[in-house]
């Protein structure tokens, strides 16, 4: 029989290869070595290794393993670049963002091969996908660079960005982190990852055929230690990272107390959540996509599957026969949905995931069908009889392998759908829309896709929540990541007052009289500190004004439980939130005459104008409760993304030194008004007039837990507040040493940090600190996707 007649009498697809010859013919013109790219040329190849097609095994080209120097000279190129690049003007930036995307669409199919080819993703998604969405990211950032003045007024790029990218989407990314640095005006050196080098070298070249300036893309390639190089370069302002939670805390730790940007795009474990009301074969066809896609090596897979149990049997028998129909095979050949994990020692640990998984309960599934030998290929799998408790329901596979658990009620959905230590996305397919977008703002993830999944676009923020990161990719969210104040730059070393010494060492020379010593605010109480110690507190000549409680450990742990259960703070209102924060200016203003005496007693200082500035900061703020609000993104697709500002959670706040009433206020202002709850720790040295200050909120309607007080030496409680799994964000305000370590034990649950590393934010500034500075670092965006049309 011949072939045609063979495929009519089977109905099975013929092969239909993607021709790899001008790819070769790239490389051959290379001899297939490359040097890395920077200040505009090629270096001579250093101490190499091999690029390797995960399909076949056979090598592609040699490419050089950078060292610490290399590094350095790209940085120095980058350095000597941004002076001239963030000078010219947006449109001439822009200009050159959009003939890179005119480029890479000219050189699209290259591209499209030659990502195949390196990374064994089948070519259908490079082709349809990958290439596309990156040729529009750099369109759609053209735009940006322009708009930049208007939309960013006082706002300067960062300088020198350090780039880390991993192999899943390997120019994907590359697009994700330059358009945006080179939009605001940065210049970069980046690193892709060791597996797939060639298409950010193909994109070198593509840098050079727009003329763009010398220095202001660097390329350098290499593994693990390359990339610590980068993170570890002192010549280096930001560093934009995308890869394993793992990498991302040691690099969290590893720039802590440098003043280096960061953001980090982490791993997931993301729910796909189908009611009993879905439309059960979209739902499928989703989930193909939502873990199939790339061979599951999406951080953002849907590799969760929680399906309603009325349906669980009738979709799992389903979702069984259309895993039978999906064909893995060579990725080059056009119809194809599964083509060839990465590397080796991905599929080893694919497999050693799912060994686990069976050894601890789980059912396998692989459907019955043909897998080419000799390279990186895995059956897509599925995983039922799952408990919560089992590795593969909590760690990320990144692999072809869906895990599946049932739920009977919306509320148990979410609360299994939360049950992880990531957040990066989440899926929701009903047909019930009040459903839908009842579910989409409880769950903890940067992106939910309603009916769709997997959906992308260069103009909808994407990152996560929890440890898959912090910061966003992509739209006005994602250009923020790149810009910093023009005031942060300049910003001088804070000098404190040098107290004067206290008058007598004798603990017991206090006060006198009845003991007046003010407690702990936590859970809506007083509370008296667990040391059962307490702290003298002196006015500007030494003079003991009265004393708190030492605040310790034990202390910090009802703060932050009683500041968790107060969450649903979040979720009130924020008409009322406004109301609270307006009612607590007002109260305060009651008493200001007797405020400004505790500071004057404290501090020496006109009290009475740091009280009118506070009630004026908290009348700021409420009236931020209802404005500081999201947009709706058009992408593309025919549907809307919604990107809504949601509350980080219980954010730790420890207040400066200077200013014993505003310090606080200023920093606790923003963070209520958005929705979190606050364990703040205030003015070590002049903690009085928060004290007072519980009698003010008590008369004010602020739920209990909201508001958390623990007083105390700021330095040994901010290291207990850093550390604990309870807090979702830290701001510190004191001392380098401490903005040091405080951004260093961040990294256990990657909290977002703010600190202000010694030097001196005037706090009562009002054109700096009145508006979004702290409101940005409240709050993270959430994209959710919604669907339209019929
Ligand atoms: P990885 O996180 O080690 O690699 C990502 C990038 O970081 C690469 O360019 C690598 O060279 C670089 N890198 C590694 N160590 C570094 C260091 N100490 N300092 C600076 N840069 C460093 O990811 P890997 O090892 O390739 O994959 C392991 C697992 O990580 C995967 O199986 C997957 O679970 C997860 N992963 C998640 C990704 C995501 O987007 N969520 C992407 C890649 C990997
Ligand atoms: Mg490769």
């Amino acid at each position: 029989m011949n072939k045609i007649a063979e495929i009519f009498t089977s109905l099975d697809y013929g092969p239909a290869p993607e021709s790899a010859d001008v790819a070769l013919a790239w490389l051959a013109a290379h001899d297939n070595t490359f040097g890395h790219f920077i200040n505009g040329a090629w270096t001579k190849p250093g101490k190499t290794f091999a690029s390797e097609n995960p399909a076949n095994g056979k090598k592609l080209a040699d490419v050089t393993d950078g060292t610490a120097a290399d590094v350095d000279a790209a940085v120095k190129a980058a350095r000597a670049a941004f002076p001239k690049w963030s000078a010219l003007s947006g449109y001439q930036r822009g200009k050159y963002l959009y003939a890179i995307a005119r480029l890479i669409q000219k050189h699209s199919r290259l591209f499209a091969v030659l990502e195949t080819m390196d990374n064994g993703k089948p070519i259908r998604e490079s082709r349809d996908v990958d290439i596309p969405l990156v040729a529009r990211h750099f369109y759609h950032h053209a735009g940006w660079a322009q708009h930049l003045e208007r939309e960013f007024p006082e706002h300067v790029p960062y300088g020198v960005c350090g780039q880390i990218i991993p192999w899943n989407f390997p120019l994907l990314m590359l697009a994700w982190k330059i358009a945006p640095a080179l939009a605001a005006g940065n210049t970069v050196v980046l690193k892709p990852a060791e597996f797939t080098s060639l298409t950010a070298l193909l994109f070198a070249e593509i840098c050079d055929k727009a003329h763009l300036p010398k220095g202001v893309v660097n390329i350098v390639t290499g593994e693990g230690d390359t990339g610590a190089a980068i993170t570890g370069h002192p010549d280096i302002d930001k560093i934009a990272f995308t890869g394993s939670t793992e990498v991302g805390k040691i690099i969290r730790r590893a720039t802590a107390g440098t003043g280096k940007g960061l953001s980090l795009e982490l791993g997931g474990k993301s729910p796909y959540i189908v009611f009993d009301d879905a439309d059960i074969d979209s739902a499928i066809e989703g989930l193909v996509d939502a873990i199939w896609f790339n061979q599951g090596q999406v951080c953002c897979a849907g590799s969760r599957l929680l399906v309603q149990e009325s349906i669980e049997e009738r979709f799992i028998e389903k979702l069984k026969k259309r895993m039978s129909t999906l064909r893995v095979g060579d990725p080059l050949d056009k119809a194809v949905d599964i083509g060839a994990l990465v590397a080796p020692v991905q599929v080893e640990r694919v497999r050693d995931l799912v060994k686990k998984g069976v050894a601890e309960g789980g059912q396998l599934y692989e459907p019955d069908i043909d897998v080419p030998g000799g390279g990186c290929f895995i059956k897509p799998t599925l995983i039922t009889n799952v408990s919560t408790a089992n590795t593969v329901a909590n760690e990320e596979i990144f692999g072809p392998v869906l895990v599946e658990m049932s739920f009977r009620t919306p509320e148990e959905a979410v609360a299994l759908a939360n049950n992880t230590r990531y957040g990066l996305a989440a899926t929701i397919w009903t047909e019930n829309v009040n459903l839908a977008l009842d579910i989409a703002p409880k769950l903890k993830a940067g992106v939910v896709w309603i009916n769709s999944t997997n959906n992308f676009d260069a103009a909808v923020g994407f990152g996560g929540y929890k440890e898959s990161g912090f910061g966003r990719e992509g739209g006005k969210e994602g250009m923020v990541s790149y810009l910093k104040a023009k005031w942060e730059k300049e910003l001088k070393p804070f000098v404190a007052a040098t107290p004067k010494a206290a008058k007598s060492a004798n603990p017991l020379d206090d006060a006198g009289g009845v003991d007046q010593t003010a407690k702990m605010y936590i859970g809506g109480k007083q509370a008296r500190p667990d040391s059962g110690y307490s702290r003298p507190v002196h006015g500007p000549n030494g003079a003991l004004v009265g004393e708190v409680g030492d605040g310790n450990r034990k202390d910090i742990r009802n703060a932050v439980e009683a500041a968790r259960v107060a969450l649903g703070w979040a979720t009130t209102s924020a008409h009322n939130r406004a109301q609270i924060l307006y009612f607590l200016a007002e109260n305060l203003e009651y008493r200001a005459d007797e405020f400004a005496a505790r500071i004057k007693a404290q501090t020496g200082e006109d009290g009475a104008a740091e009280v009118a500035a506070s009630v004026e900061r908290l009348f700021a703020f409420a009236g931020w409760a209802d404005k500081y609000d999201g947009a709706v993104h058009n992408p593309p697709q025919r549907m809307v993304a919604t990107a809504m500002v949601e509350a980080l959670g219980a954010i730790a706040i420890l207040a400066p030194p200077s200013r014993p009433l505003l310090g606080s206020i200023a920093l606790i202002a923003p963070a209520l008004a958005m929705g979190n709850t606050v364990v703040l720790v205030p003015s070590e040295r002049s903690p009085l007039s928060l004290t007072d200050f519980y009698q003010v909120l008590e008369t004010s309607d602020v739920p209990s837990g909201v508001l958390n007080i623990v007083t105390g030496e700021s330095k040994v409680l901010a290291k207990t507040l850093a550390e604990h799994d309870g807090i979702d964000a830290i701001w510190f305000a004191g001392d380098a040493e401490t903005s040091a370590m405080v951004e260093k034990a961040s990294a256990g649950n990657v909290k977002q940090t703010w600190t202000s590393r010694g030097l001196y934010y005037d706090l009562s500034d009002k054109a700096k600190f009145e508006g979004d500075y702290f409101l940005r670092r409240a709050t993270q965006v959430k994209n959710v996707w919604i669907p339209y049309g019929a």
